[in-house]
């Protein structure tokens, strides 16, 4: 079974205001419901699962009956966890309760925060993890990527044609990631914040599905701009 998750856990501290950014309307929707709308179009997700803070939950239950369907039982809302991948884990839980969760089950975790998200990427994502076990969304880097170590001095350039950018949605057969996620300490849980890296870092294939620059990731007030005029183009 394929499931969408939708990863709405955060507070969007760097965007500031009173609410998660999530919430926020750009033109006349929030934009948590922008990027649910594009999952819902999705006839191969099964089942979508959206995880946002626990005082959210009803909240975003409300939003979903009046803007995409009411009673609509193929859209779950639970509670999201302290992290971006403890929410990842909390969907998987989730998918284990309702008796749903064996090696072909797949989950394309996605930011609630990146509206733009196209069908072509969400299907590509789909049969790039049924191949692969796991995938990720990237564009190839436009700047020149610079490492440093200590903040101060550059202590490597990687040649940029090997660079990508890293986006969502990102793919997992799910119950490997969650057998991965246990094996790891909590140390390395803190270091992890990239749900693909896990699969790297235990020497697991991560596949490359093709992103596009418009899907971008809401998180300063700046990208709200852009989000707005990027919805009067698809208007
Ligand atoms: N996210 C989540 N659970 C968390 C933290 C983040 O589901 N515990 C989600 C966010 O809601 C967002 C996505 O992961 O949709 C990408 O994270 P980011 O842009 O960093 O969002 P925030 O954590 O909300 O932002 P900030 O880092 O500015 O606080």
């Amino acid at each position: 079974m394929v499931y969408g998750v939708i990863l709405a856990g955060g507070n969007g501290s760097r965007m500031g205001g009173e609410k998660p950014k999530q919430y926020l309307t750009v033109k006349e929707k929030p934009i948590i419901i922008y990027t649910i709308e594009k999952f819902f179009a999705c006839p191969r997700l099964e089942k979508i699962i959206v995880l946002c803070p626990q005082q959210w939950v009803e909240h975003t239950k409300n939003l979903i009956k009046r803007h995409i369907a009411p009673a609509e039982d193929r859209i779950s809302v639970i509670e999201g966890g302290s992290t971006r991948n403890e929410t990842i884990m909390n969907s998987i839980k989730y998918i284990e309760s309702e008796g749903k969760l064996d090696e072909n089950t797949i989950i394309v975790t996605h930011d609630s925060v990146r509206p733009f998200v196209t069908g072509r990427i969400i299907a590509e994502n789909i049969e790039a993890c049924e191949k692969y076990g796991a995938c990720d969304t990237v564009i190839p880097a436009t700047d020149t990527i610079v490492e440093s170590q200590n903040g101060l001095q550059i202590s490597s350039i990687p040649q940029r044609s090997l660079m990508y950018q890293g986006q969502t949605p990102q793919s997992f057969k799910a119950l490997k990631l969650k057998k991965i996620y246990e094996t790891l300490t909590d140390e390395e849980k803190d270091i992890l914040t990239d749900a693909a890296k896990i699969f790297i870092m235990k020497g697991e294939p991560v596949a490359l599905v093709d992103g596009e620059t418009h899907n971008i990731k809401i998180t300063y007030p700046y990208d709200l701009r852009i989000a707005k005029s990027l919805l009067e183009d698809e208007e």
